[in-house]
């Protein structure tokens, strides 16, 4: 799934590579308009999508002047259509379309939240395209069919989150046979040290104030459920080709390091910055190049101490479903994640409370055992199943 890391082949580009961005408009999404307008010489943006954010897209697309913008929102082609008049540039709507123009890029970067990013991932990958991934539901709700469509096409995998671009960049050289066990690291998130006794209480504002990283809603509060450490343990099993029991889960309130390797003879390599995504966002566009970039240092003088200790899962018991989720297999994990994604939003919207978010999501999962999940129909009518489940229980 991810490129050979102990021999990367070097990449010597003629042209610039030809990029599509879907999600443009979201927190990654513009991170990486941000990114590769620092490297124009390298990277060419040839396909903008959101989901509704019409206005915004219409900004970016007068900005980057791709070939084509696609809104996943049909009621908003036309204002996207009105605003780009005489630009030249193709608009699309619909969620076909998306996956339509995925494969029509050198490279996709893949930051669409939620479940809705799967198809166009899957799209991409299975035309030969490689994916620069943020979307980690696609991993999470279909891992063998994104590893399946890697291998029937030759497309590869680039990770954008950035405990999993920690482990990449550490694993750059070694043999996957050395590796022993990774451990992805975790802040914690904003009630790391709030009494559990008060989580009924939590406030949406509250969730949403994440104290070392500026995210969309969804991976903010699931950071704050620690669902989101949930996924990412997933996804770090699928993109390295790990047991369940090879993927542990730390605590590091300063997020300064990114994640860890640990290998076979007691050694172990991490990778360490500064807290920004961008630093993972170039290098998904870079590998197996560094291009030079005026991000953030680490000031080593004042960095102070760095901390570590197990997580707590009786105050968030998001945690061990992660394991739970990977032994059952099937189509519990794609039940995993659309049923955090409805409990997500009900949250915000006021209907459940903090603490109910995990509840619901392991009810559903306990509804999807034994469902099959060797299809991609399959996967979303457990997807959809899961969805419904929880929408019945909300009040
Ligand atoms: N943010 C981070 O720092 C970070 C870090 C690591 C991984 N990730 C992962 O990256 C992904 C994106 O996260 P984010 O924080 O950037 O999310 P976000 O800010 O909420 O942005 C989500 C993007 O997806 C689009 N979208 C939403 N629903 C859609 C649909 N049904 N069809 C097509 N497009 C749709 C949104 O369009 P509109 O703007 O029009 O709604 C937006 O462009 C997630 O999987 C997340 O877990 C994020």
């Amino acid at each position: 799934m991810i490129p050979d890391l102990r021999h990367p082949a070097p990449r010597h580009p003629r042209a610039p590579r030809r990029l599509a961005v879907l999600g443009s408009t979201g927190s990654i999404g513009t991170q990486t308009l941000e990114v590769a307008a620092l490297h124009p010489e390298a990277v060419r943006i040839v396909t903008l999508t959101a989901g509704r954010n019409w206005k915004l897209l219409a900004e970016q697309a007068r900005e980057v002047r791709p070939e084509r913008v696609v809104i996943a929102d049909e009621a908003a082609h036309a204002p996207l259509a009105e605003a780009l008049a005489g630009t030249g540039i193709e608009v699309l709507a619909g969620e076909a379309a998306i996956v339509d123009v995925a494969p029509e890029a050198d490279l996709v970067v893949a930051a669409i939240v939620g479940a809705a990013g799967l198809r166009p991932t899957l799209a991409a990958l299975c035309a030969g395209v490689d994916v620069a991934l943020a979307t980690k539901e696609a991993l999470v709700v279909a891992g063998a069919l994104v590893r399946d469509a890697c291998e029937a096409s030759g497309a590869h995998v680039l990770p954008i989150d950035s405990e999993h671009s920690a482990l990449f960049q550490c694993l750059v050289g070694e043999p996957p046979e050395a590796v022993e066990r990774v451990v992805l690291t975790a802040s914690g998130g904003p009630f790391r040290d709030r009494d559990p006794k008060t989580f009924a209480s939590i406030t949406p504002e509250e969730a949403l104030d994440h104290p070392n990283w500026s995210m969309g809603a969804r991976i903010t509060v699931d950071s704050a459920t620690m669902m989101n450490k949930v996924l990412e343990v997933i996804e770090a099993r699928w993109l390295y080709d790990l047991r369940p029991e090879q993927v542990g889960v730390v605590v590091h309130p300063q997020s300064i390091v990114h994640s860890v390797v640990e290998f076979v003879d007691g050694s172990a390599k991490a990778q360490i910055g500064v807290p920004t995504m961008k630093v993972p966002i170039q290098y998904a566009l870079s590998f197996p190049d560094r291009w030079p970039a005026p991000f953030p240092r680490l000031d080593w003088a004042t960095l102070g101490s760095l901390d570590f200790h197990a997580p707590d899962e009786s105050a968030f018991p998001a945690l061990p479903l992660a394991q739970e989720a990977m032994r059952a297999g099937g189509a519990v994990p794609a039940a995993l994640n659309a049923a955090d994604e409805v409990a997500v939003q009900a949250f915000l919207d006021g209907r459940v409370r903090f603490p109910d978010i995990p509840r619901l999501v392991e009810a559903a999962m306990d509804d999807a055992r034994g469902a099959s999940g060797e299809s991609l129909d399959a996967l979303l009518d457990a997807d959809a199943r899961a969805r419904a489940f929880v929408r019945q229980r909300l009040v």
